[in-house]
């Protein structure tokens, strides 16, 4: 079949160690070579708001959860966690390549529910959700050098380099639609004509970044059949389960795909749910065909670990697991997690009300959105009125507050009025 994994066994790729050190000789050369790198444009706007003076700057460029005092807390369970561990744990010795196993396990029953377990699923811990799709990224150009991967326009940043420094060739597909702030779905359609079987398919499970905007049940199931029918491979990345409608209904998507496809790879993070963003905590499932298939994919999947990371960090996946294994413990981050996730949708509501084009923010889901402004439009907000975004208008609906709700709305008006560009 066209969408299964062909790998090699394990260990095959051996390196040429000889052959490496052999072109080393000319030392003036150096590093010299290295093409110039383009300065983080997010990093550039955090470090533009820090020395703004002006004490009633906003800003919405930043990538993690605010609470209504402009702190992004450390969760009360992951405290109680942490206080478990300091107590409890006697050794910091080495864990294997795969991680903890009792995290993985605990989590792929919040993530799968009910298809969390059986022969033909292979997963292990990787550091954040970026390891995850790296990790993933490496698997696929060892089991389909070919394969190209589709990106929807547009998309987290990090995904073209992630999957283009594995070596696998990116290609991008229209999905997100100004006019109507929801996805045109006919456009996506039109351009994945152009994938060929065994070609790769990246979708956000929940929670889109940086629009916001999701694939209706509907749409999905359609996404499901085109997989089938055209032998694509199903890549989810979902990196804000909870943030959107709930646990469960984030991960419906994704449980679906797993549901009808033979093939798919599932990208996760636990950085923004838990709020453990520097402690990266991810894992990577992989479903595949069939059991044999599935222990070639572990194989070669703690293969690549070893080599990439050797092993993921303890600290955040051992955080997760005391809260998963402890019923208190895990009724008590989901009650937070809840209070996020309805925060981050009160603002939704709160700034969609303000003006008519934009209402479809109301219905989107997740931190972020792409608020309709012209790059021009986005250094006049922030020179005139202190409001900080991303240049392409993404903003981090969960750097709102309820009080300045109406200053943003305020300060957009001349722009989304047509009187001001
Ligand atoms: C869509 C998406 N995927 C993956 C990630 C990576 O998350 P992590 O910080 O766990 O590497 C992010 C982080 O912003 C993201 O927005």
């Amino acid at each position: 079949m066209a969408d299964e994994l062909h790998l090699p066994p394990a260990g095959a790729a051996d390196l040429d160690i000889d052959v490496m050190l052999a072109g080393g000789g000319d030392r003036s050369i150096a590093l010299g070579g290295l093409a110039a790198q383009p300065a983080d444009a997010l990093l550039g706007l955090i470090a533009l708001h820090r020395v703004d003076p002006r004490p009633d700057k906003i800003d919405l460029g930043v990538g993690v959860f605010r609470d209504d005092l402009e702190r992004t807390p450390v969760m009360r369970a992951v405290k109680a966690a942490e206080r478990r561990i300091w107590e409890t744990q006697a050794t910091k010795s080495y864990l294997g390549a795969e991680g903890d196993a009792v995290y993985t396990d605990l989590l792929a029953q919040i993530v799968l529910g009910g298809q969390a377990q059986g022969p033909r699923l292979a997963g292990v811990q990787t550091p954040g959700g970026t390891g995850a799709l790296r990790l993933g990224a490496e698997l696929l150009a060892r089991a389909h050098p070919d394969a190209q991967v589709w990106v929807g326009t547009p998309t987290w940043p990090n995904h073209a380099p992630i999957f283009g420094e594995a070596g696998l060739s990116v290609r991008s597909h229209r999905y997100y639609d100004p006019a109507s702030a929801g996805v045109d779905f006919a456009a996506m359609l039109d351009d994945l004509r152009s994938a060929r079987a065994g070609d790769v398919l990246l979708l956000h499970g929940c929670c889109h970044n940086p629009t916001g905007a999701s694939l209706a049940p509907d749409q999905w199931a359609t996404i499901a059949d085109l997989c089938e029918t055209r032998g694509l491979i199903p890549f989810i990345d979902l990196a804000y389960q909870g943030l959107g409608d709930g646990l469960d209904a984030d991960a419906a998507a994704a449980r679906m795909m797993v549901d009808r496809l033979p093939t798919v790879l599932l990208a996760y993070s636990c950085d923004k749910n838990f709020g453990l963003y520097r402690e990266r905590v991810g894992a990577l499932w992989v479903q595949a065909a069939n059991g044999a298939v599935a222990e070639l994919v572990r194989a070669n999947m703690l293969a690549l670990a070893r080599s990439l990371w050797s092993m993921p960090p303890d600290h955040g996946a051992a955080i997760v697991r005391t809260i998963l294994e402890d019923e208190a413990l895990r009724a008590d981050w989901a009650a937070e997690l809840a209070t996020m996730r309805a925060r981050i949708n009160g603002l939704r509501h709160a700034l969609a009300a303000t003006h008519p084009r934009l209402a479809a923010i109301a219905d989107q889901r997740g931190m972020f959105a792409m608020l309709p402004l012209s790059p021009a439009a986005v250094t006049r907000l922030r020179d005139d009125h202190g409001i900080y975004m991303a240049g392409n208008g993404r903003i981090n609906i969960a750097g709102l507050r309820a009080a300045t709700v109406p200053v943003l709305a305020h300060a957009l008006r001349p722009y989304l009025d047509g009187a001001a560009q």
